[in-house]
């Protein structure tokens, strides 16, 4: 038999045959597979790198795939050696555990897919972060790095947290990026761009969910530590004390609503009209606000159909709801990094396809166009594996993202500006806005209306407010590609930004003839658009949701006084009569018999 371990074996066994077959066969199991094992690290780590992650890290893991210019962030370029989540002090390179728990757990809110036991083994983990480490030479060049201790964590104290917390967190001037209140819109935030030019969103620290560091408190202690190798996201491990790092980790708590950690979204089904007897006036409508339940609903970029936003900046929208008998009302808010109020925006404005944005960029669009060729299609061959597993954030792209016109029509790269190098600071060409969706009729049963502008049978209608105005419009949805302006009642809107955060507030008729009535103790599906004008969304180029519910709850609250009382009252009379009874008893037993009631004895 002619093996190539045993042939290896044999040639170096030569000299010591004597040794017998005990040897030679130790000698294969140890020395064979030694060398084995060590040539085909790389080896078998190319093949599942090949396989899974050149599409996006490219084949010469330069962070140039395929797929590329429709991911922002990028895909990691690893022959930089700079990686963002890691154990190790500023400047230092990763540990291999550090790259191995990226790969398991993924980035959220990325294109960074999370790559479980059941797609890539223990095994071929090992040798495939060998393989994404040999792009960069500083690693056979460096020391292994050494991960900083994470000291013991003192008691989270909300308190202190909003103190301490806050005072730190304002002296390092981390509110010149992220915004006093952490929600992405520090005056600097605009402007940011990485180590590569690449425009970099800031994180809006008030959803530790989002983080790809993780939420976790002890989590934070080392992102604030170690920062983001690469960004404009600083490390504080030496320069900042622990007690001050844990004071700004719990401020960061306290901001998402602490003092628990919120690792998972507080996102909901369902959101519940509270019913009120008084008159709504959107002007002073916060105090009927604020007794109504938040809901919190996930937006996702609208990649299924033409127009798509690989990137929106929006990706959750809270939302309350009250009626009356007469209208209902719905009160908006969203993170934004910045308010555009100049310019326009509607939900039928054209965006450009690929070809001519690219053109507009001054490339050469049919070479560039990585949707040129439908064998290009990055995602075609290991659709049936779905890395993406059963991550609830991919839901509505697992149905085939990219529709069926991969090959001609997108509208995707024009993230920050045409140019796309971070410079456009100044905006104005497109303006904020939002969009609640309702389908025009009930629906029967379960069936309901495409949820991406409705379709030709069930249409929907958006009740649409440009930031720019002060006005509401209303449109009618048959598909993204028939959207016409409504013809229904026109809802009422009121809307400001603060701190990082548009408001907005929308009124109607709680009936109408034309379009949907809001019935009390019924369930109406809501969906929800909301259009970046910073990041040049438009028309079918913005963050939308899936369907949600909305509950009206009973008109009528039953007041919780009346019964009370009489249950008190009840309660009391009772009382009179058995302590009555009792001491008729008492005294009828000492004295014999008598006519007198136990109400009158008792009295
Ligand atoms: C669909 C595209 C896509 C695929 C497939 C993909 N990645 Fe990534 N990966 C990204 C993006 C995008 C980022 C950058 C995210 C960021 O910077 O926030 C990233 C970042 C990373 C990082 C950087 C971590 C850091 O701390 O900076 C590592 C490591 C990584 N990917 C490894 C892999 C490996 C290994 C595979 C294959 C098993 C893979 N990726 C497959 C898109 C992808
Ligand atoms: C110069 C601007 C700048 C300053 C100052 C800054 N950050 Fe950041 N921070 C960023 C950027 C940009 C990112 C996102 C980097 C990315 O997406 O790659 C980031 C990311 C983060 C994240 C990461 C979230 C994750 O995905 O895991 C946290 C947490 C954070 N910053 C908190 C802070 C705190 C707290 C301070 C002050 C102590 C601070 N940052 C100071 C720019 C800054």
């Amino acid at each position: 038999m002619r093996v190539p371990g045993r042939q290896d074996c044999g040639r170096c066994c030569s000299g010591v045959r004597w040794m017998g077959a005990l040897v030679l066969v130790l000698g294969v199991a140890l020395f064979g597979t030694a060398t084995a094992a060590r040539g085909q690290d790389l080896e078998s780590g190319k093949v599942t790198y090949d396989k899974y992650c050149a599409q996006c890290h490219g084949d010469e893991g330069d962070g140039q795939g395929i797929a590329t210019p429709y991911l922002r962030p990028e895909p990691r370029d690893f022959t930089s050696g700079k990686y963002k989540v890691r154990t190790t002090p500023t400047g230092l390179l990763p540990t291999d555990a550090d790259i191995s728990r990226t790969i398991r757990l993924g980035f959220p809110y990325t294109g960074m897919p999370a790559f479980r036991e059941n797609v890539i083994t223990d095994g071929e983990l090992a040798d495939l972060v060998a393989y994404v480490k040999s792009f960069a030479p500083a690693f056979a060049e460096q020391e292994p790095p050494e991960p900083i201790t994470i000291p013991q964590p003192p008691p989270y104290d909300p308190e202190h947290a909003s103190t301490k917390g806050r005072e730190v967190y304002e002296s390092t001037g981390c509110g010149a990026c992220h915004g006093t209140l952490g929600r992405g819109n520090g005056a600097s935030a605009p402007t940011l761009v990485d180590d590569w030019n690449v425009p970099v969103r800031v994180a809006d620290l008030t959803k530790p969910w989002t983080f790809r560091g993780g939420g976790t408190r002890i989590d934070i202690f080392r992102t604030m530590s170690t920062g983001f190798a690469g960004t404009p996201m600083p490390g504080f491990h030496g320069a900042l004390p622990p007690e001050d790092i844990w004071a700004i980790t719990d401020y960061m708590l306290w901001l998402s609503g602490g003092p628990q950690e919120r690792v998972e979204a507080p996102y909901s089904n369902v959101v519940t009209a509270r019913a009120t007897s008084e008159v709504i006036d959107l002007a002073a409508a916060e105090d009927l606000f604020a007794d109504a339940p938040p809901a919190l609903f996930p937006l996702f970029g609208q990649i299924v159909e033409p127009g798509r936003s690989f990137y929106p900046a929006a990706n959750a929208i809270q939302i309350q709801a009250v009626y009356n008998r007469d209208e209902i009302a719905f009160r908006l808010v969203w993170h934004d990094m910045r308010a555009e109020t100049a310019g326009v925006n509607a939900p039928d404005l054209a965006v450009p396809s690929w070809n001519e944005q690219l053109a507009e960029a001054g490339a050469s669009s049919a070479e560039d166009d990585p949707w040129g060729a439908p064998a290009d299609d990055p995602w075609g061959a290991d659709a049936a594996e779905d890395p993406w597993g059963d991550d609830a954030v991919d839901e509505e792209a697992a149905a085939d993202p990219w529709g069926d016109d991969v090959v001609d029509e997108d509208g995707g790269d024009d993230f920050w500006g045409e140019a796309g190098d971070g410079s456009d600071a100044a905006g104005g060409e497109f303006s904020d806005a939002v969009a609640l969706q309702f389908p025009q009729q009930a629906p029967e049963g379960v069936r309901k209306p495409y949820f991406i502008f409705g379709d030709a049978q069930n249409p929907v209608d958006l009740w649409f407010a440009d930031m720019a105005k002060q006005e509401a419009e209303l449109w009618t949805g048959r598909g993204s590609l028939a959207v016409v302006p409504g013809e229904s009642e026109l809802p009422e809107v009121v809307s400001s930004y603060e701190d990082g955060a548009w408001v907005v507030l929308m009124k109607r008729a709680r009936t109408s003839r034309s379009s949907i009535s809001f019935e009390p103790e019924s369930f109406v599906p809501i969906a929800f658009s909301v259009w970046d004008g910073f990041n040049r969304e438009r028309g079918n180029k913005r963050a939308l949701s899936a369907w949600w519910d909305l509950y009206l709850e009973p008109l009528e609250r039953p007041s919780p006084l009346p019964p009370m009382a009489k249950a008190f009252f009840g309660i009391l009379a009772l009382e009179i009569l058995i302590v009555g009874f009792v001491r008729w008893r008492r005294r009828r037993r000492a004295t014999g018999a008598t006519t007198e009631s136990p109400a009158a004895q008792a009295a």
